[in-house]
């Protein structure tokens, strides 16, 4: 006998991917998760502070017939993000979804961090979540009375490993999903969190890529002894956001093929 849950309900909702662009034709974690709610038949809009980015996503969904539209803006400015939400309502008329995807990294204790560089990634990994978050939820409620967010936060926040910053930025994305999660219960919102291990998206091989034997020693930390990918993330995206998880709000997933289960090694690659 078939329930509620069995319908993923994503075809022909409306999602917004933030972050959702990669460098070159590498699967980050939004743009995995873009691609995946698109091949479900959720129309994506794909945010980026660097068009050609979210262009390369789009072009990569329209080339399987998926529907799609690139967007640019600095989502650390509220109007930016005022201006997507608006953006996605006006080409689509709803808006169901939010994968809050946005992160930037960081290195070293509170005595080495730079504290313009401390506020930075705090207004990077954490105000877009919030400001895109506070234009969204009013934009669900009104047109989908309801909805779905993803906030994308990090291993680093449960193991604190050498990335001091980053990881109390992630640690708070943990805090303001069960926080949303409980004010927004009642507007039928349901708001969860990823903690991703070490994924080898472009993120951490800019520049001249990761060694393999850095690629190795990060597979080694799992305990499947396994590399993590985007689409790893992306499809933990999905299904949170999808009708199956209809009963799950405040939950933090981690997908990290058991790293956070190993040693206390430090892991200088993430
Ligand atoms: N890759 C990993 O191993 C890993 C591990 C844990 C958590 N994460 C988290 O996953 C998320 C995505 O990571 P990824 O590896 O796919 O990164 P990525 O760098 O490939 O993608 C992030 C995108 O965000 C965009 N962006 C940055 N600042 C922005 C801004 N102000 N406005 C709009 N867009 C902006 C970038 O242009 C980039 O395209 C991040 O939150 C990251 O912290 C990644």
């Amino acid at each position: 006998m078939k329930g509620p849950e069995d319908d993923a309900g994503l075809t022909g909702k409306v999602a917004i991917v933030s972050g959702g662009g990669a460098a070159g034709d590498g699967i980050g974690n939004g743009r995995a998760a873009a691609i995946l709610l698109a091949r479900a038949g959720t129309r994506v809009v794909v945010a980026d502070l660097d068009l050609k980015l979210a262009e390369r996503t789009v072009d990569m969904i329209k080339a399987e017939g998926g529907h799609a539209a690139a967007h640019a803006g600095d989502m650390t400015k509220e109007a930016e993000c005022k201006r997507l939400v608006d953006a996605a309502v006006d080409r689509w008329g709803r808006l169901d979804f939010l994968d809050n995807n946005i992160g930037i990294g960081s290195r070293g204790s509170v005595v080495d961090e730079k504290p313009d560089e401390y506020r930075r990634v705090m207004q990077v990994n954490v105000e877009t979540m919030f400001l895109l978050s506070k234009h969204a939820i009013p934009a669900m409620i009104k047109t989908a009375k309801g909805g779905s967010i993803v906030n994308i936060s990090s291993i680093s926040a449960l193991r604190p490993r050498g990335l001091t910053t980053y990881t109390a930025s992630k640690a708070a994305v943990i805090g303001l999903t069960q926080a949303m999660a409980v004010d927004h219960g009642k507007d039928h919102i349901r708001v969860n969190c990823i903690c991703p291990g070490p994924m080898y998206t472009p993120m951490v091989n800019r520049g001249n890529g990761m060694s393999e034997a850095a690629r190795a020693a990060r597979a080694k930390a799992s305990v499947l002894k396994i590399e993590g990918t985007g689409w790893d993330i992306g499809h933990g995206v999905r299904f949170l956001l999808s009708n199956h998880a209809r009963y799950i709000t405040g939950h933090v997933l981690v997908i990290d093929g058991g790293v956070t289960l190993q040693g206390p090694e430090r892991d200088s690659a993430t």
